[in-house]
């Protein structure tokens, strides 16, 4: 096959012109992180000739909107505060005087996304998971469309929320009922990231609503999932073996003398799992921990990354071919993240961990928006084109 032709879309430092283009889309960001979601949003109206409005991102974490400042520097507000303090009503009352004061700063919005924190019920944590008050967050983003009423909305999660309950009812059935009371037609999905292009082997539940008029949200997942190209780890982050360590981004983990012996061993004998006599004692016997330890593979998406990226014994985070674990850089770009993206304002190593580990794969985000702005302007015609400013 010829070499493609087509940029790489990860190896860019030139950040396109998200604020430019004749008609806006505009976007709220909840729980926003560093801007994952509304990267591939930002991406996918690009693509489209539109520009990206956000009209308010916020986290509550002073670096994560830092970052997404950076990174959304057009942004008409970006706030560290809790979500519950802009929308604090329960679900099914009138708005209260912060949603109105809300709803009448950001206007109209197209737009609504959010990633509600997924720690409490997350597969990697045995402990809080299923109990934690954190899943009461997800029912915000419902609050938030309640007040904000966006044509669209995508909240994403860990595949796991299905099963989590706040005062004894499911959130995601709780969510997904209330929204259709309130005239959205909803759907959800577990999507295999792979499939959508990211270098990794992560799932995440999406639950997509949409106003009435709007495409079918079942029709945006099915159209935002088929043709993608599926891609390696060496696509992601084969380039970067021979980068210098000048910055944050590139420093490599320093390991300790055993983990270093553990992934010389590895290379020595060409294994990808460590046999059990050079784990630590308590792998030693029968064990569900294959991954840890492990060196990745070049030819395959990587495990999922998490802020554990930078130690061999947080899971299969080894380099195919050196004795160390993944950079910043490599883990960023194996998140989906474009070497525009802008991470500077992390002041250390494991700063930098938490933010990528957190932050959802822009990919995401851009084939949810690629798949409704076409089929929404497939809806608008013929009589609104030409006419409409926003999505
Ligand atoms: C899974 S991360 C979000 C990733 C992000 N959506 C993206 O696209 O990259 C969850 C974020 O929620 C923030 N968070 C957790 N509880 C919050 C709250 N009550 N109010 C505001 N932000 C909160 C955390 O600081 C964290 O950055």
């Amino acid at each position: 096959m010829p070499p493609s032709t087509t940029p790489h879309p990860l190896r860019s430092s030139n950040r396109p012109g998200f604020e430019s283009g004749p008609s806006a889309v505009r976007l709220v960001d909840l729980f926003a992180g560093c801007g994952g979601l509304s990267l591939g949003f930002a991406q996918a109206a690009h693509d489209a000739g539109r520009r990206l409005d956000v009209r308010l991102a916020v986290d509550f974490e002073g670096l994560a909107t830092e970052v997404y400042s950076a990174n959304f520097p057009g942004a008409a507000a970006v706030a560290t505060q809790p979500v519950e303090e802009f929308f604090d009503g329960p679900l099914g009352s009138t708005a209260t005087l912060a949603e109105t004061r809300t709803r009448t700063s950001v206007g109209m919005v197209d737009v609504l996304v959010g990633g509600p924190p997924c720690q409490g019920h997350s597969n990697l944590n045995n402990h809080t998971r299923r109990i934690d008050g954190k899943n009461a967050l997800y029912l915000r983003m419902v609050r938030a469309t309640e007040i904000l009423k966006p044509r669209l909305l995508m909240i994403e999660n860990v595949p796991s929320v299905v099963r989590d309950r706040h005062d004894g009812q499911s959130v995601v059935d709780r969510a997904d009922r209330h929204l259709r009371s309130i005239g959205y037609q909803v759907a959800q999905e577990v999507i295999p990231l792979a499939e959508l292009g990211v270098a990794q082997a992560r799932r995440r539940h999406i639950m997509i609503a949409t106003a009435s008029g709007e495409p079918d949200p079942r029709s945006v997942i099915e159209h935002a999932t088929r043709d993608a190209e599926e891609h390696d780890l060496e696509w992601a982050i084969g380039d970067l073996v021979r980068t210098p360590e000048g910055s944050l981004l590139d420093q490599r983990p320093r390991p300790t003398p055993v983990n270093l012996a553990r992934m010389q061993y590895l290379l020595d004998n060409d294994l990808y799992d460590l046999p059990n006599e050079h784990r630590p004692d308590c792998h030693k016997g029968d064990h569900t921990y294959l991954s840890m330890y492990g060196r990745l593979r070049w030819d395959r998406p990587a495990q999922t990354i998490t802020s554990g990226y930078g130690s061999i014994g947080q899971g299969r985070y080894m380099h195919p071919d050196q004795p160390r674990a993944l950079t910043a850089h490599e883990a960023a770009r194996i998140q989906g993240f474009p070497d525009y993206f802008d991470f500077s304002a992390c002041p250390s190593r494991s700063a930098l961990a938490t933010m990528i580990g957190n932050a959802v794969p822009p990919q995401l985000g851009k084939a949810i928006a690629t798949a409704y702005l076409a089929l929404a302007s497939t809806m608008e015609e013929p009589e609104q084109s030409g006419t409409a400013q926003s999505a």
